[in-house]
């Protein structure tokens, strides 16, 4: 066990830093089982090192029955014999921690599975000591649920329970019973989990689905959602609802901040999600919140409005961007374009993320350039995907095995059966193909990520975002100088009334000509300002 106990120490690390998140299933099988595993990550720690990032990020590996892959929780304390024991933990915090790497896990505070020992005394009888630490309410006079909430993976967020009679809420499978965030003993035992882990040796916490934590004590309805705010197709009607009232209000945001400020006195650092913005308002500590950089178009206007305003509602750039994570579909296919292939955007969105002040996480395959996989119906594993096949897909095609070695089988992931097919598109671009090639999207990533920590660009501040035609212009200011970038997402050359200064990096065809910087589709080039220093 590490000495993290005895030394609260400061979590400031995290501002500036890079991650890289781990979807352990996903990642390196060591056992053959088909399932990637902890000491899987312990192999492959060189890869993430090898990349220069801060720090690690965990998916859930607690003990579940796996019906959300880990996001329904049966021991918040157990290590899933799926992915090892408590021993290779240890091992991969002591591991991590002398490679210059620290530890951030998930905590899946919103709900648990229903087979935790919590929910299995809670659902016994009206009066046991852990009775109200679930949201449970009466029926209405007809027998049907107390209101009208849907659950984000479809139909009703009530489940009947026949023991107490009662009804349950679920913001997700019905198998994910809500706890009742609102009582003191639930957060005093969900700060006691918190503890467990930073007494292991852990340096941060996400801590998942924060906005799922309150509900209105009145179990209002929620409204019909107002024309066009629903972006997917019907299938899910959960996006035909306002989210009014079954999710964090304005007012519960002080106990949220509270209970974020008691981990945070343990020496941890938080990452919470797109809630943290608002209740940055409500306290100075320094968590910071996750913004999924968009996938409203692959466009200079688009992207320069996105960062500006993420920008914006974060404090001291406490924002922790990513392109993508293991719940969207990945990056590469959603930006792909008729004049952007996988590897230009893959490319030119490492660069981007380079010089973007705040924290910056790296999902594991982003810096393979990985496209999303499709899966076909067999093969589905994704709760969420299976109940809405085809219309939606689910987020199997952004959780499929790791690609390390062309080669072997499975691309090296596992000498088993695979849990989720390996996406042939994969193999080429596996790391063992990319690693030792200069023009690689992986050795972007590292180049990418050197300069960002050679810079200090992480901890800069933003100047300026704007669009200029098809060009992205940011500007930064970091304690070695002012620094702009620019960069092409159009389909034809542009060019920009830009002087050169040092340039720090850029694209084979950039080019400055009479006075202007000209750069083709998919170009950048990142220089310093005249008058950094730089
Ligand atoms: C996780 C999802 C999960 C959901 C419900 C989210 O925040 O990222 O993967 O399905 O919580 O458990």
């Amino acid at each position: 066990m590490s000495d993290a106990a005895q030394t609260p120490a400061s979590a400031d690390w995290l501002a500036g830093a890079s991650l890289y998140h781990v979807y352990i299933r996903s990642f390196q099988d060591s056992s053959g089982s088909g399932v990637g595993d902890l000491r899987g990550v312990i192999d492959r720690l060189p890869h993430i090192v090898a990349l220069g990032v801060d720090a690690l990020w965990l998916s859930p590996f607690y003990a579940s029955p796996m019906e959300d892959w880990g996001y329904d929780v049966s021991d918040h304390t157990a290590v899933d014999p799926a992915y090892g024991a408590m021993a290779d933990f240890d091992e991969l915090v002591e591991k991590a921690h002398s490679a210059g790497l620290k530890i951030v896990i998930d905590l899946v505070f919103s709900h648990t599975s229903d087979r935790h020992a919590w929910f299995v005394e809670s659902a016994s009888s009206r009066d046991n000591t852990k009775a109200d630490w679930y949201v449970w309410a009466d029926p209405k006079q007809d027998g049907t649920p107390p209101n009208n909430w849907l659950s984000a993976f479809g139909g009703s967020a009530w489940t009947w329970n026949r023991d107490r009679e009662q009804y349950y809420l679920h913001d997700f499978l019905p198998s994910q019973p809500s706890l009742d965030f609102a009582q003191g003993a639930v957060q005093a035992a969900l700060l006691e989990i918190a503890r467990f882990w930073r007494s292991r040796g852990v340096d941060g916490f996400r801590l998942d689905t924060m906005n799922s934590y309150f509900h209105d004590r009145d179990l209002r309805d929620n409204p019909p959602a107002p024309d066009g705010i629903s972006a997917q197709p019907r299938a899910n009607p959960f996006l035909q609802q306002l989210h009014l009232y079954d999710r964090a209000q304005r007012g519960d945001l002080r106990p949220l901040a509270d209970f974020l400020g008691q981990i945070e006195a343990m020496g941890a650092a938080t990452i919470v999600g797109r809630i943290g913005d608002r209740l940055k308002a409500e306290r100075a500590g320094p968590s910071c919140f996750t913004y999924v950089l968009p996938d409203v178009g692959f466009s200079a206007s688009s992207m320069a409005d996105a960062i500006r305003d993420a920008y914006a509602a974060s404090r001291d750039a406490r924002i922790c961007w990513a392109w993508s994570n293991h719940d969207t579909i990945r990056h590469a296919t959603r930006f792909t374009t008729k004049h952007a292939d996988v590897d230009g955007i893959a490319a030119i969105c490492a660069w981007i993320a380079a010089v973007l002040p705040g924290v910056f996480t790296v999902y594991q395959g982003d810096e393979l350039g990985l496209e999303e996989a499709r899966i076909g119906e067999d093969h589905l594993r994704d709760p969420f995907g299976r109940r809405f096949w085809p219309e939606i897909h689910g987020r199997d095609g952004a959780r499929t095995p790791f690609p390390w070695q062309g080669a072997e089988p499975n691309a090296g992931f596992t000498t088993g059966e695979p849990w989720l097919p390996v996406c042939p598109r994969h193999v080429p671009r596996s790391v063992d193909r990319q690693a030792g090639d200069p023009r690689s999207v992986l050795s972007t990533y590292r180049a990418a990520l050197g300069l960002r920590n050679r810079l200090g660009l992480s901890k800069a501040e933003l100047l300026g975002c704007k669009a200029e035609g098809d060009l992205l212009l940011l500007e930064v200011r970091s304690e070695q100088g002012t620094i702009r970038a620019t960069f092409n997402l159009g389909p034809t050359l542009q060019s920009s009334a830009l002087g050169r200064h040092t340039v720090l990096a850029q694209s084979p065809g950039a080019r400055f000509e009479d006075g202007r910087l000209h750069l083709g589709p998919g170009e950048f080039l990142i220089q310093t300002a005249l008058g950094s220093g730089g």
